[in-house]
C-alpha cells in the first residue's frame, strides 16, 4: 500500500464524516466528495411529495408510516440479498456515451409497446397487495400512473378488483399471472382479466420455489400488531378471501399461489384460452428467450423479481444484453428490477429495452404520501430521463441507440 494510500485512509477513519458516511460512498480516487456533506439523512423526511429530490428520498418516509411487516415485505431479498445489491450495482459496468449538437429542446417519450402508444416508457410493475402500503391501494396507484401516463401491471394477489383498478386508471391495464396449482383457477382469473379489457396477461415463470425473506422476518418480530386480526392464516383458501382475484373462484384443491410445475405447455394451452397478447416476466437466460420467441410469445420482461426469486448474484441489466441478442428484434423486451434513476433506464432503452418497469419506488411514494407520492416518484423518473435523453443527445426513444451506452 502507498504511503499516500495510508494516510488517505488514517484520515478517513479519523474523520467525522467516517460516522455520518460509510467510508465505502467515497471515492478512492479523490476528496472531498460531496456525498458526506449532503447525504441523506433518514431521520430528516420529506413532509410533502414535492420536496423530493429523488426516488429515494420517499424510503425512510414510508418506513415511517407502513407497519414493519409490510414494510420488511417490500424491502426484502433473498438470503444474503447479494442480488438485492447487485441490481444496483449493475449500473456501474455501464456507461453512457452522450452525442453532442442535436436539437433536444423538443424531447418526445412516448413510445409504442405493443401495438399501444404510451407517454413513456416508464411502466409500473405488478406488486401485491397495495392496501398493505396505503388505505387507498391499488386505486391510488393506478390515480398515479394515469397522471403520467404510465402503462400498469396489475398483480393476481391485488386488493382491488381488476375492474376498478382500470377505471381508476382510465385504460384496462395489464394484468399479472400467477397461475398456481390449479389450471381452472388461472382460467378463471385470465377470463376475467380478459373481459375486464386487460389487452396483455404477463405470466409470472420465476417463483417456481420457495424464499428465505431474511429482512422480512426479522422486521416481522418488530411487528408488535397481532397480524391474526387482518391475516386469516386458518388455512390457504381462508388467506385470500381478501384478495380480489380468487374472489368467486373455486379454490377447493389449491395448493399453491404460485405454480412450481409450469412448462411451456402451459404456455400453449394459455395461448389457446385467450386472446391477450402473453409475455413472459421473469426471463434470465438467453436461451429461455429463444423458447419465447420459438413458442410463439408475445414479449418477455427480464427480470429477476426485484431480487425476490433467487439469489443467483446477478443483475437484470448484465443479464439484457444477451437476451436481446438472443431475441433480435423478434419481439419486445422489457426489463425490471433496481431502476432508479433516469441514467438506469436510459442505459436499458440504449441497449435495445422497449420499456422498463418500476417496482419499489413506486410503492415508496404509495406508503408514504398515497396517490400523490406515486405520482411524484414516477414524475421524477421522467424529468430525470428527459435530462439524461436530453445529456446524450436522443429527442425521441428511438434515438436511444446501442452506441450510446458501453460495458465499463
Ligand atoms: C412488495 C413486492 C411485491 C411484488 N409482487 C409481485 C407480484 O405479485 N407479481 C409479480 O410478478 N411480481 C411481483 N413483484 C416483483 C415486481 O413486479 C418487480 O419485478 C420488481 O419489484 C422490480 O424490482 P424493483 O422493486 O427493484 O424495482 C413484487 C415486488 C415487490 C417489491
Amino acid at each position: 500500500m502507498s504511503m499516500h494510500r495510508r494516510r488517505l485512509l488514517q484520515w478517513l477513519a479519523a474523520s467525522p464524516f467516517a460516522a455520518t458516511a460509510s467510508a465505502q460512498l467515497l471515492p478512492k480516487s479523490r476528496l472531498p466528495d460531496p456525498i458526506p456533506w449532503a447525504a441523506l439523512e433518514p431521520d430528516k423526511l420529506i413532509k410533502s411529495p414535492k420536496d423530493a429530490i429523488n426516488v429515494f428520498d420517499f424510503e425512510p418516509v414510508a418506513r415511517q408510516n407502513v407497519p414493519p411487516a409490510h414494510f420488511g415485505y417490500m424491502a426484502s431479498g433473498i438470503d444474503d440479498e447479494v442480488t438485492l445489491r447487485a441490481n444496483r450495482e449493475g449500473f456501474l459496468k455501464f456507461q453512457l456515451r452522450p452525442r453532442r449538437l442535436v436539437d433536444v429542446e423538443k424531447v418526445d417519450m412516448s413510445t409504442e409497446i405493443l401495438g399501444v402508444r404510451y407517454a413513456t416508457p416508464i411502466m409500473v410493475a405488478p406488486v401485491g397487495g397495495h392496501r398493505m402500503f396505503h388505505p387507498d391501494g391499488e386505486l391510488a396507484t393506478a390515480r398515479g400512473a394515469k397522471a403520467g401516463g404510465h402503462a400498469m401491471i396489475l398483480s393476481t394477489a391485488t386488493t382491488t378488483s381488476v375492474e376498478e383498478v382500470s377505471a381508476a386508471r382510465g385504460a384496462p391495464v395489464w394484468y399479472q399471472l400467477y397461475a398456481t396449482n390449479k389450471w381452472d383457477v388461472a382460467k378463471a382469473f385470465v377470463m376475467r382479466a380478459e373481459k375486464a379489457g386487460c389487452p396483455v396477461v404477463a405470466v409470472t415463470v420465476d417463483r417456481s420455489g420457495g424464499r428465505n425473506q431474511e429482512t422480512l422476518f426479522r422486521l416481522q418480530r418488530t411487528d408488535t400488531r397481532d397480524c391474526n386480526t387482518c391475516h386469516d392464516r386458518s388455512s390457504l383458501q381462508a388467506n385470500l378471501r381478501r384478495r380480489s382475484m380468487y374472489e368467486g373462484v373455486d379454490l377447493t384443491g389449491l395448493t399453491h399461489t404460485q405454480a412450481s410445475s409450469m412448462t411451456w405447455d402451459f404456455l400453449k394451452r394459455l395461448r389457446d384460452t385467450t386472446k391477450m397478447k402473453i409475455v413472459l416476466k421473469g426471463i434470465l437466460a438467453h436461451e429461455d428467450a429463444t423458447l419465447a420467441v420459438q413458442n410463439g410469445m408475445d414479449g418477455i420482461i427480464v427480470s429477476n423479481h426485484g431480487a425476490r426469486s433467487e439469489d443467483s448474484g446477478r443483475s437484470t441489466i448484465d443479464a439484457l444484453p444477451e437476451i436481446l441478442e438472443a431475441v433480435k428484434g423478434r419481439m419486445p423486451v422489457l426489463v425490471d428490477s433496481g431502476f432508479r434513476r433516469g441514467t438506469d433506464i436510459a442505459k436499458a432503452l440504449c441497449m435495445g429495452a422497449q420499456a422498463v418497469c418500476i417496482g419499489r419506488p413506486y410503492i415508496w411514494g404509495l406508503g408514504a404520501f398515497g396517490q400523490p407520492g406515486v405520482e411524484r416518484v414516477l414524475e421524477l423518473l421522467r424529468i430525470e430521463l428527459h435530462a439524461i435523453m436530453q445529456q446524450l443527445g436522443a429527442p425521441s426513444i428511438k434515438q436511444l441507440v446501442p452506441a450510446m451506452v458501453r460495458r465499463a
